[in-house]
């Protein structure tokens, strides 16, 4: 068949697959599971998969029943892994609708339920044209994306789930985007997110007496003040990161004491493996020389929690081609850097992989809290876009192992 053939009868299939993507997307959001929990919503998935003809089904990592793996393949030739994530967050839901999470304190607020159902729906389509698949497809239904440092994606990494993929593709419904756009990005796209904690030590003493004491906030405000200026005079204008402060306490909390200490933590957001560096190699030496300077002691912590996501050219391209053939241009644009982070930055950062996430548009004015944020306890989303994620999903698959 020819590319246009094959995109056309995808997006076909896709349609007709809609109300069951839907019906699954709300099974989904109705029960719920929490990161490393997700032992139904594995269960379901396998499940779904077998039905429709996977293979080498796996099921659970990290020691849990979570997370599923299986696999499909048309003719010999290279392997090309499909990602979901699957985990919801600890949120009570506040929508009334009839799908709403029947788990107390769980819910699907970032439209992972979304992802989940979408692959699903691609499988279907990916069994039904397998005869024209030039490979294999992987499946990598990904538990625990939210959980920070116990990330799903480094744990199926190190559990072999992705050994042998040539390459990988992953994508994100978003409510702020309009619905039915897809968006595409080559080289970064998602930040790099780390935390930091510090700790500045002096002397305690008397509010009227600051001769006696050695007075940390004093250190801690011009820190404050100086990492604005890493951001501002030793990251270029041209790159991007931000540096924040999250909270400040002291061991003292009473008008008239100075503290003995003072602690600090916060967020650093790079796109850049060199500018993390330099933004974290900046924070030492400012920290420590103000903190000499001010006769105090500074313990700095900096803790690298998600490599940014950074999209191999030339899937970025695929990406932008399929969408086009699927939708038409007009539904496709450049994304904007996104200063949050996702743990599939994990597949190319460590696996090596080359890899491509892409966003679609499911915030729809007209639809009942579809535009609200993500993380929000009135997340929703409009479930009419769902079809074009399978779509995305499955000709992504057929046109990489049709190049390969
Ligand atoms: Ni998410």
């Amino acid at each position: 068949m020819t590319t246009n053939a094959s995109i056309e009868r995808i997006r076909a299939l896709a349609q007709e697959g809609e109300q069951e993507i839907i019906a699954l997307r709300r099974h989904f959001h109705a029960n719920a599971e929490l990161s490393w929990e997700e032992v139904e919503t594995s269960k379901r998935i396998a499940e779904e998969l077998k039905k429709v003809g996977f293979e080498n089904i796996r099921i659970g990592f990290g020691g849990t029943q979570c997370g599923v793996t299986a696999e499909i393949s048309g003719a010999k030739g290279k392997c090309v892994a499909l990602r979901a994530d699957i985990d919801a967050l600890p949120l009570s839901e506040e929508n009334e609708t009839e799908y709403r999470s029947k788990n107390k304190n769980v819910m699907h607020a970032c439209g992972h339920d979304a992802h989940t159902a979408s692959l699903l729906g691609a499988a279907k389509i990916l069994a039904q044209i397998r005869k024209d698949l030039k490979g294999t497809v992987r499946l990598c239904f990904q538990p625990a994306e939210e959980s920070g440092s116990q990330s799903g994606a480094r744990v199926m990494l190190e559990e072999g789930a992705l050994d042998g993929v040539d390459s990988i593709f992953g994508l994100h419904v978003f409510s702020n985007i309009p619905s039915g756009m897809v968006q595409y990005r080559s080289g970064p796209i998602m930040a790099a997110a780390d935390g930091w904690e510090l700790t500045i030590t002096g002397k305690g003493g008397h509010g009227s007496a600051p001769e006696e004491a050695i007075d940390p906030t004093i250190a801690a405000f011009q820190m404050g003040n100086a990492f604005q200026s890493i951001i501002s005079r030793e990251v270029s204008p041209k790159d991007t990161a931000v540096l924040s402060v999250g909270g400040i306490t002291t061991s003292s909390d009473v008008f008239n004491i100075i503290p003995e200490r003072v602690t600090m933590k916060g967020t650093v957001r790079t796109f850049l493996p060199e500018v993390q560096d330099r933004v974290e190699s900046a924070m030492e030496r400012v920290t420590s020389s103000i903190a000499e300077a001010c006769r105090c002691k500074a313990e700095l912590k900096y803790m690298r929690f998600l490599p940014a996501t950074v999209n191999t050219p030339e899937l970025a391209l695929l990406v932008q081609e399929i969408a086009e053939e699927l939708f038409g241009a007009e539904h496709v644009e450049e994304a904007p850097l996104t200063m949050g982070s996702e743990d599939f930055s994990y597949y190319s950062y460590t696996g090596h992989i080359p890899a491509v996430f892409a966003f679609l548009g499911v915030g729809c004015p007209e639809k009942q809290g579809t535009t609200n944020p993500h993380h929000s306890p009135k997340f929703d989303l409009d479930e009419a876009q769902l079809y074009k994620a399978s779509a995305l999903y499955a000709a992504f698959a057929w046109k990489a192992l049709e190049n390969s």
